[in-house]
């Protein structure tokens, strides 16, 4: 675990510690439930785990509304189960990131309710209050099937407060040095237990500008570069991944000269790769990587298919997102603000060769791959829970009681496991997938392996691999040592492309064995299959 640029070859895996394995038979997943599942996420190759938040909250937002940066939500365990956790995962040369929510706390946040109470407290700068709710009218609502403004009116404190997401999560002031400093000592509480560093949410709107969208605003950038220097600083070798879920352009700023974020998630790749595989045309995602800037080497994009969240469709034109919606969520429930809240397998009608096809651009696109979890086994959703809770249930062990995650009597359970008679656990659960050479989980272990073996799919230059073929998206990920040519059919029909030239080398097909010899001229792919060949010296 040496390495300081780790981050560019592993592969995360986002678990939501909650659904993921009840240890202690109260319905809830936890810390200890985790544990007991390292092996399985060890087995799979994972290199990194990101954990949704699992400090004490409220839960209004799933936890992304903290009422204590330093302690853990006691249904999920303790500080000590924390602790073991790390020690554990670290014994399996697994890695732990965790997320830091910088923007915003719940309003039941201590901070917030001296605060509120009191307007000589010093905790009443700690937020953002106005007697008018006219101010900063340029910046949009993110939560809008909930949210009517960015403002809420407080009846104990008498004024306005800020908030960028739910009502019951007031945003942080920034502008108040305590609040920058305090943010640095949650970030030092958790390093200094060992984790190997954070995810970064909400970032773009730590500070407001009258006049702007309070969106990406040099302050911001300027205390991110302060957080970066202290993690660098102290703790060298942990990285920073961002949340920004803007257009690539706005997001090349967050990683600096190399000096701010260690990563940034790609969110526009994510929603073009579902339009690309709907209209069988590799045109979206073209575009969206030519409109990728170059970021500093020593920087990475984090790619992803799905997460805990609705599939945005923030980062698509108008015309874009009428067409999502009415291709991927024909059912208004399927809605949600401006996304999609349903998962992987569902959204691809459960059909595996456009699940595989997925993960294969996922993890050959340049970037770092995070996998949501229960998404390597192809787990559904259920539309009729609220918010973005369908899909976040119970993950899928095995065909017994509570599809094996938890020995609580049913009517215990966090939220219910899915009942269907597609993607429930008689059909869907890991066990039976292990046993399966064929399965999905299979596949994405092997995905995972081969991608270790190949340092170009995180290091590697990336180029188009010219034909005038739009079905066929092909492309070069390339180091001195390590070739690669990627192939992906995005379409329903058979489709025949020109190989280059490659005087010299044969292409050694990763998946299946087969060799194509230097003469090889043409390369034909079924109906929505892809194919990873390595270039050797023959
Ligand atoms: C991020 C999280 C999301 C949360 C929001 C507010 O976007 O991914 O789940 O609701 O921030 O913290």
């Amino acid at each position: 675990m040496q390495d300081s640029y780790w981050y560019k070859d592993a592969v995360f895996y986002e678990v939501y510690v909650r659904a993921f394995f009840d240890s202690n038979a109260d319905g809830h997943g936890d810390l200890p439930g985790l544990l007991q599942k390292l092996d399985y996420l060890q087995a799979l190759g994972v290199d990194c785990l990101w954990l949704m938040p699992v400090y004490p909250s409220p839960l209004k937002d799933d936890g992304y509304d903290i009422a204590s940066y330093y302690g853990i939500q006691p249904v999920f365990g303790s500080l000590d189960d924390f602790k073991e956790l790390v020690e554990a995962a670290h014994a399996r040369g697994i890695r732990i990131i965790m997320d830091l929510v910088l923007n915003h706390t719940s309003d039941q946040h201590p901070w917030f309710q001296l605060a509120r109470s009191d307007p000589n407290s010093p905790y009443r700068d700690y937020y953002v209050w106005s007697d008018s709710d006219q101010h900063y009218k340029d910046a949009r609502i993110i939560f809008l099937d909930t949210e009517k403004s960015n403002w809420t009116w407080d009846e104990v404190a008498g004024q306005y407060y800020w908030h960028r997401f739910y009502a019951s999560q007031p945003d942080l002031n920034y502008d108040n040095p305590a609040v920058q400093a305090e943010m640095i000592n949650v970030a030092k509480f958790w390093l200094d237990l060992g984790i190997d560093g954070f995810r970064a949410d909400a970032i773009p709107y730590l500070f407001e500008r009258e006049g702007t969208n309070c969106e990406n605003l040099p302050e911001t950038h300027a205390y991110l570069k302060q957080l970066r220097s202290y993690v660098e600083r102290h703790y060298p070798g942990r990285i920073l991944l961002c949340e920004a879920n803007q257009w690539p352009q706005d997001v090349r700023p967050y990683f600096g000269e190399g000096d701010e974020f260690h990563m940034g998630f790609h969110f526009p790749v994510m929603p073009r790769i579902f339009m690309s595989i709907h209209m069988g045309d590799r045109t979206p995602l073209a575009w969206i990587l030519e409109h990728t800037p170059e970021i500093p080497s020593s920087c990475q994009w984090c790619t992803f298919l799905r997460n805990h969240d609705e599939l945005t469709l923030e980062m698509v034109t108008e015309e874009e997102r009428q067409w999502m919606w009415q291709v991927y969520a024909p059912e208004p429930r399927m809605r949600l603000n401006l996304g999609i809240r349903r998962r992987l397998a569902p959204l691809l009608d459960y059909d595996r060769r456009r699940i595989e096809l997925a993960n294969s651009l996922l993890f050959t696109l340049p970037g770092s791959p995070i996998l949501y979890y229960g998404d390597e086994i192809g787990m559904g959703d259920n539309i009729w829970l609220t918010d973005r809770n369908g899909v976040r249930t119970p993950m899928q062990w095995n065909d017994g009681p509570n599809a094996g995650f938890s020995q609580a009597t049913p009517n215990l359970l966090y939220t219910p496991v899915i009942e269907d008679p597609i993607s429930g656990p008689e059909v869907v659960n890991v066990a039976r997938q292990q046993a399966d050479a064929g399965s999905l989980l299979n596949l994405i272990r092997r995905m995972i392996a081969l991608r270790k073996q190949h340092p170009a799919f995180g290091r590697g230059s990336f180029a188009w691999l010219q034909n005038d073929c739009e079905a066929v998206a092909a492309f070069q990920r390339a180091l001195p040592e390590d070739s690669l040519w990627c192939f992906h059919n995005l379409s329903a029909e058979a489709q025949s492309v020109p190989l280059p030239e490659h005087p010299g080398q044969a292409l050694y097909d990763l998946f299946t064995g087969r060799v194509l010899p230097p003469s090889a001229g043409q390369l034909d792919l079924e109906p929505y299959q892809y194919v990873w060949l390595c270039l050797q010296q023959v």
